[in-house]
């Protein structure tokens, strides 16, 4: 079919998206970009909004890039990170502000710390190679190994600063998603008196269930290379293990963002491990978990795509993110009886497992 069939606007309506997917990595750099000038910070400490000598004031940068930084705050601004102010009259400075968006950036417990993660380069070059991965058999070597000549879990282990940028990635989210879970769900750690998080990192989910539920024996059991950077805390037991051996009993077992890093058949090892763990369903026992369905929650093109990607993201290390009929694959083949799935956190879900 010749390029030219079609209205001429068709064509470059076509020829807009192409661009639009094309460019989106520019999107992703320049807010990585923004997390090392710290703009969010600087926008913060002026209360909320700036002008750009107001930012530049506060950012680490080479003067002969103020026109450069001016750029970068209108992609910022256009893809929503930042708003922008104009100016009431002809020689005033636009005022950049934080968005709900930005304002995630900012404060004690903010998500910069998973956003530089995700956005660290030994994180993202790996997708480079995308198309040379998906040549080889699988199981084969994760796209992070082909790139690094290691799987992510060696790296981490060998590697104490990538190992901090995970935990603290981690920790980050936990304190974010846990506030949700607490406020909206709460419930589902009520009648419940111990608690094991299964690859609990440094325990930011542990914590918050055990300040919300202080009646509830909380522990974290992870690597030992993890729990070593464990806080000292009185609320939270730390134990290093493998859940691969074995697990400590608890009346319920918490994973979150665990599963979606294994592929089926080291799911139900782990599953099976947990259930050894806790006591039969009539007796209060069950699994929690926090992740992804694939196809849950709310049905508009941002949640799906941001799912679709997720998903293609977990190649890094041979990971998935599972649908219904994934889940119910791996719940039913370790042996639970039933299971329900609580579709209240975005693009995430709460799954509870029952023996
Ligand atoms: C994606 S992180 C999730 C951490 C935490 N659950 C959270 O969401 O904040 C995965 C965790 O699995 C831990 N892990 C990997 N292999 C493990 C094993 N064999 N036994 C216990 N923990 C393991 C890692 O050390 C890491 O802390």
């Amino acid at each position: 079919m010749a390029l030219t069939t079609g209205t001429s606007q068709a064509l470059l309506d076509a020829q807009l998206e192409l661009w639009h997917t094309t460019f989106a990595y520019v999107k992703s750099m320049a807010l990585k970009c923004a997390l090392n000038l710290r703009i969010a910070d600087a926008i913060q400490l002026h209360g909320g909004g700036a002008t750009l000598p107001q930012i530049i004031a506060k950012v680490t940068l080479h003067p002969s890039k103020i026109p450069c930084l001016r750029r970068l705050m209108h992609v910022l601004s256009v893809t929503g990170i930042f708003s922008i102010q104009q100016p009431a009259d002809d020689g005033g400075e636009q005022v950049y502000g934080l968005t709900p968006v930005s304002q995630l950036l900012v404060g004690s417990s903010n998500l910069t710390p998973f956003m530089t993660l995700v956005l660290d380069s030994l994180v993202v070059s790996p997708f480079l190679d995308l198309g040379a991965w998906f040549q080889r058999e699988l199981p084969g070597p994760s796209l992070f190994e082909m790139k690094h000549g290691q799987s992510m879990w060696d790296f981490i282990n060998q590697n104490s600063a990538f190992c901090a940028l995970v935990d603290g990635g981690m920790v980050s989210d936990s304190s974010f998603i846990m506030d949700i879970v607490i406020k909206e769900r709460g419930d589902v750690f009520q009648g419940i008196s111990s608690l094991v998080d299964v690859a609990g990192g440094l325990g930011g989910a542990a914590q918050a269930i055990a300040k919300a539920f202080p009646h509830v024996n909380c522990s974290v059991l992870d690597l030992p290379q993890v729990i070593a950077s464990a806080p000292a805390i009185t609320n939270v037991k730390y134990t290093a293990g493998d859940m691969f051996e074995s697990i400590p009993s608890a009346n319920a077992v918490f994973l979150k963002w665990v599963l979606h890093d294994w592929g089926d058949a080291e799911c139900v090892k782990i599953l099976k491990n947990c259930k050894k763990s806790i006591p039969p369903r009539d007796a209060g026992g069950k699994i929690i978990i926090l992740d992804m369905v694939v196809g849950g929650g709310k049905s508009n093109l941002k949640h799906q795509e941001t799912q679709a990607l997720f998903d293609v993201h977990m190649m890094i290390m041979n990971g998935v993110e599972r649908d219904e009929q994934g889940w119910k694959k791996i719940i039913f083949e370790a042996g639970f009886s039933d299971y329900k799935i609580m579709p209240i956190l975005g693009v995430r879900s709460i799954i509870e497992l029952y023996p």
